[in-house]
């Protein structure tokens, strides 16, 4: 198996340059640096919270089951993901309703393997988003959008009665009433929970094709459930290749106990030592454009899983070059909160070389010949350098390239990880409690009915 995890790391205490892979752990390193001391101390509390999340014994085991997604699917299910697929892949645009884990997997996944900023435009079928916030122009903008085009939806929802997917799904279907009333149900499908829910009893009366996110599997744990599978495909994605890869991490994570060759554990412990040296922000930083998206669905996997009890490290992001011109003077000399990680691809899928100029009015011919992807990793690595000057802690995690198997082993291993390092922090990783916050407060304005207006 070829992912690798590297880490950089140049704390006030330690410096440690570490080149890990899964089955190749340079321990020596490991035993130089004075806080990788302090980490294989922790070898048992990490150890035995693999042991909690594997034998389903820690906090919040019934929401567990994505563990088994990567080889749970057989072979009938996902003919039928396919089958749907097939159909779907046909039409000019599908919209997909859903926010949070219902959505951000699925469009990581697509953006990643699309073209990031150019898949909207590169696509056929073209893939939209519709129920991830509530902006009125936005929604607007998209059904007028869509009405030309010969379009399906997929809508997602575990509940069943989120309010923005929703109120989006509504819109569209009174949309698409006016425009397919003949094979309207045809074009709507849902992913939702076997039995409960409002959309579930909507799909049932309509007779929508409907597929089922497993109970013991939460929003943001789901990407390899149905809930990604089926738009991933129908964007044209192979699936199979993307639990394959999945699959192949787990084997590895599951394999092996000890924090040193153990990536996920690693990583985890890391991240978990740096919050107890008070830093509060990890910033996840991708020289790939078209990893954006990644990395919000990593946001919110961090964030809904660490933020709570007041503990956790606030997740963000960045992609360089472009934020080194904006967030870049922060990161170097502003307030000494982060720890970073470098989301780095070996090799791009293309090859673009810096033509010669025998003008060279603009002095870039010391670069002629040069890959864009030689010049990007170069630009990557100064950028560690720079950051790990000011005693900023970096490690990087190493992909050989972005293709479906290599995501999704990236996707399990930060599944992985982050329940982990949720587990050594005593905290339960499947739950959301803080997002009702505002839920209630919004329904207690909209009065909706079962909520009482307080005075806020
Ligand atoms: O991770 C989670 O559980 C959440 O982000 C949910 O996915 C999100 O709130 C959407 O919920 P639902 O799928 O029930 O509409």
């Amino acid at each position: 198996m070829q992912f690798r995890l590297k880490f950089v790391i140049d704390s006030y205490f330690c410096y440690l340059n570490l080149f890990v892979m899964p089955l190749n752990l340079n321990t020596e390193y490991l035993k130089e640096v004075l806080s990788l001391e302090t980490i294989n101390a922790q070898q048992s509390v990490y150890a035995n919270a693999k042991e909690e999340l594997i034998s389903g014994s820690g906090k919040g085991n019934d929401f567990t089951g994505w563990l088994n997604l990567p080889d749970k699917f057989e072979e009938k299910e996902l003919n039928e993901i396919n089958k749907a697929a097939k159909y779907l892949s046909e039409k000019q645009a599908i919209v997909v309703i859903g926010i949070g884990g219902s959505y951000l997997g699925t469009k990581a996944v697509i953006e990643a393997l699309g073209f990031g900023e150019l898949t909207k435009k590169a696509q056929n079928p073209e893939i939209l988003y519709a129920g991830h916030h509530i902006s009125e122009d936005y929604h607007y903008n998209l059904l007028d959008y869509v009405k030309g085009k010969d379009y399906a939806c997929i809508v997602v929802s575990k509940s069943g009665t989120t309010t923005e997917p929703a109120m989006a799904f509504r819109l569209i279907k009174k949309q698409m009433q006016e425009l397919f009333p003949n094979d309207i149900a045809e074009r709507i499908f849902t992913v939702t929970d076997k039995e409960s829910g409002a959309l579930k009893e909507i799909s049932d009366e309509e007779s929508y094709t409907s597929f089922v996110i497993p109970d013991d599997v939460g929003g943001r744990y789901s990407v390899l459930s149905p809930v990604g599978l089926l738009p991933i495909a129908a964007a044209g994605f192979d699936i199979e290749s993307l639990l394959k890869g999945a699959a192949d991490m787990k084997t590895q994570l599951y394999a092996e106990d000890d924090i040193r060759k153990n990536p996920a554990l690693m990583y985890a412990a890391i991240r978990n030592h740096f919050q107890e040296k008070n830093y509060t922000v990890e910033l996840l930083s991708s020289f790939e454009p078209q990893m954006f998206y990644f990395m919000e669905w990593w946001k919110q996997l961090f964030g809904e899983s660490d933020g709570k009890e007041s503990k956790g490290l606030f997740p963000a992001s960045a992609v360089y070059s472009t934020d080194l011109h904006s967030l870049g003077q922060f990161v170097q000399e502003g307030n000494p909160c982060i720890m970073e990680t470098f989301l780095h691809v070996e090799e791009s899928n293309h090859t673009l070389v810096v033509p010669n100029d025998t003008e060279n009015t603009d002095k870039l011919n010391y670069l002629k010949g040069k890959r864009l992807q030689e010049i990007n990793h170069i630009a990557e690595k100064a950028t560690a350098l720079a950051h790990k000057s000011r005693k900023m802690p970096v490690l990087q995690i190493s992909i050989p390239k972005l293709d479906a198997y290599y995501l999704g082993q990236l996707i399990f291993f930060f599944e992985f990880a982050c329940a982990i390092g949720a587990y050594a922090m005593d905290i339960n990783p499947f739950n959301q409690p803080g997002v009702e916050a505002y839920k209630t407060k919004m329904f207690e304005l909209l009065g909706k009915e079962g909520f009482v207006k307080k005075k806020i």
